[in-house]
């Protein structure tokens, strides 16, 4: 087996190949995929055909799979078998979404950001995909943080941000009734592993900057959001069935474009708890 890792965009991402996620991974091949995950960020493996205890056992080794909150009553819970998988789909049993995150365009955020411990990887298996839209974008927040314009790195040093999530929402100001979480950590966090500094906020999980009054913390929230969207920090990934995508919450947030109603989305997701973030020490120049 001899494992191929490509840049994906300019912004971030890797595709790899040479690799059947089905199979136990050998420690070689474990580093191999560790770093590039260091490296990218963001890993696209296509072609894989994976059932819901490989995606289990693969993500295992990357840690403590991460649990599911569910508040939202779905037909899901009989479509899989280990309570920490989660379906993303539009598709309806009895008019009935068999998963969570059924319908349309999402904001970008970082999966988990409304508790102490975020998860730190979520992993998505692509099962049935519209023919147009339903991309889910990345956003580099490592970039992010480095390109803040100075002055404003500087003010938000030592700050904190408000994160909360209503259950199943996919905008934040259609919030559903039930409220999952919500939880402060710092804006700049230091990655555990790369010792990198990245922005942490979100568009859809973001409601306050703690230390600033509310109309500042708005329009500074604003700029955040504006500025860690541009297209130079964003990779779209365009689905085929058979993709397996994998992504680090700590450096990158992630958006998802609208799709017809009238067509079929199905994905299953796993995630691996992290540690409560903890704030960046250094400063950039
Ligand atoms: C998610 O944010 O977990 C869903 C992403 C997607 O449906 O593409």
């Amino acid at each position: 087996m001899s494992i191929t890792v490509e840049p994906i965009s300019d912004a971030i991402g890797a595709r790899i190949t040479g690799i059947d996620l089905r199979e136990e991974m050998d420690d070689a091949a474990f580093q191999t995929v560790h770093q590039a995950w260091m490296d990218y960020q963001v890993l696209v493996f296509p072609g894989q055909e994976l059932g819901e205890g490989d995606q289990v056992r693969f993500t295992s080794r990357f840690g403590e799979l991460g649990g599911r909150n569910r508040k939202v009553p779905t037909a899901e819970g009989k479509s899989v078998s280990h309570p920490g998988t989660m379906l993303i789909s539009n598709i309806r049993k009895d008019g009935k979404p068999i998963g969570s995150l059924p319908d349309g365009e999402m904001m970008y955020h970082s999966d988990g950001a409304y508790a102490k411990r975020p998860f730190r990887y979520t992993l998505l298996f692509a099962i049935e995909i519209p023919s147009v839209g339903g991309n889910t974008k990345f956003a580099n927040m490592y970039s992010a943080y480095e390109t803040l314009p100075a002055a404003l790195r500087k003010k938000l040093h030592g700050c904190h941000a408000e994160h909360q999530y209503y259950a199943g929402s996919v905008d934040k100001d259609k919030p559903t009734l039930s409220l999952t979480g919500q939880r402060q950590h710092p804006v700049f966090i230091e990655h555990e592993e790369s010792g990198r500094t990245a922005l942490y906020a979100s568009r859809l999980l973001t409601t306050k900057i703690v230390e600033l009054p509310q109309d500042e913390s708005d329009a500074v929230l604003a700029e955040l959001f504006d500025h860690s969207e541009k297209p130079e920090f964003v990779y779209e990934h365009v689905w085929t069935p058979g993709d397996f995508v994998m992504w680090d919450n700590r450096c990158v947030n992630h958006a998802r474009t609208d799709f017809s109603e009238g067509e079929r989305r199905l994905l299953r997701r796993t995630t691996v708890f992290g540690v409560d973030p903890k704030a960046a020490t250094a400063q950039a120049a």
